[in-house]
């Protein structure tokens, strides 16, 4: 299993991470024993939303308040909102209802007790606190064998000191380190145990 991931991974195009995530994905639903469904925390532009439905049986995302109009994207300011609304459509378009809770994953742990996920991908507010509650919080949803994924996991960030905290939960992880470093983004998952 360990390795079916890593190969995934291994085989994907370089940085570009929804690739990396589309074959943990993949991965995981392979599994019949975990459960089809993927939570996101943070949505943004909802780009990875609309990319998850097309490889997860199911996706759920939870997206904290405030919900940005206009961001930065890549240097440039990008007005998130259109892109949002274009990504939901585009949902639709694939005759699926997009799943959106509107709340602080600070707030959402309670809402989502008892609702198990093959995948958490974790990529809200990346500070040290906010990761590591998630990681804790949401990671305990997902089942032995099943994948957390966290995002902006870099050396020296908020989420990459998170997931070394919370070590105990994972039996083996991976950081893709392949990224981009114009774009400053790594790719971490840890498989529960
Ligand atoms: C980097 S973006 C997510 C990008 C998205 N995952 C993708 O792949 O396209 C981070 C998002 O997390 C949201 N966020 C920040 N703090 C949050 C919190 N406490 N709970 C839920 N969402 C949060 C921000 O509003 C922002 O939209």
């Amino acid at each position: 299993m360990i390795s079916t991931i890593q190969q995934l991974c291994a085989d994907s195009p370089p940085l570009f991470y929804p690739y990396v995530i589309d074959g943990l994905i993949r991965a995981v639903a392979a599994q019949r024993q975990l459960p089809r469904r993927l939570l996101e925390i943070g949505i943004g532009m909802g780009h990875g939303h609309a990319r998850y439905h097309k490889v997860a049986a199911e996706v759920e995302s939870l997206q904290g308040f405030p919900f940005e109009v206009w961001g930065i994207d890549n240097g440039s300011w990008v007005n998130f909102r259109a892109h949002f609304m274009q990504n939901l459509e585009s949902i639709r378009a694939l005759e699926r209802e997009p799943r959106l809770l509107l709340m602080d994953s600070r707030d959402a742990g309670l809402l989502l007790a008892g609702v198990m996920f093959g995948i958490v991908f974790v990529d809200g507010d990346h500070s040290y606190e906010l990761a590591y509650n998630d990681i804790r919080t949401y990671g305990a949803l997902v089942p032995s064998g099943g994948i957390v994924i966290v995002h902006d996991a870099q050396p020296g960030l908020g989420p990459s000191n998170a997931i070394q905290d919370c070590a105990d939960m994972f039996t083996a992880s991976h950081l893709d380190d392949r990224y981009n470093p114009d774009h400053d983004v790594a790719v971490w998952y840890g498989i529960r145990k």
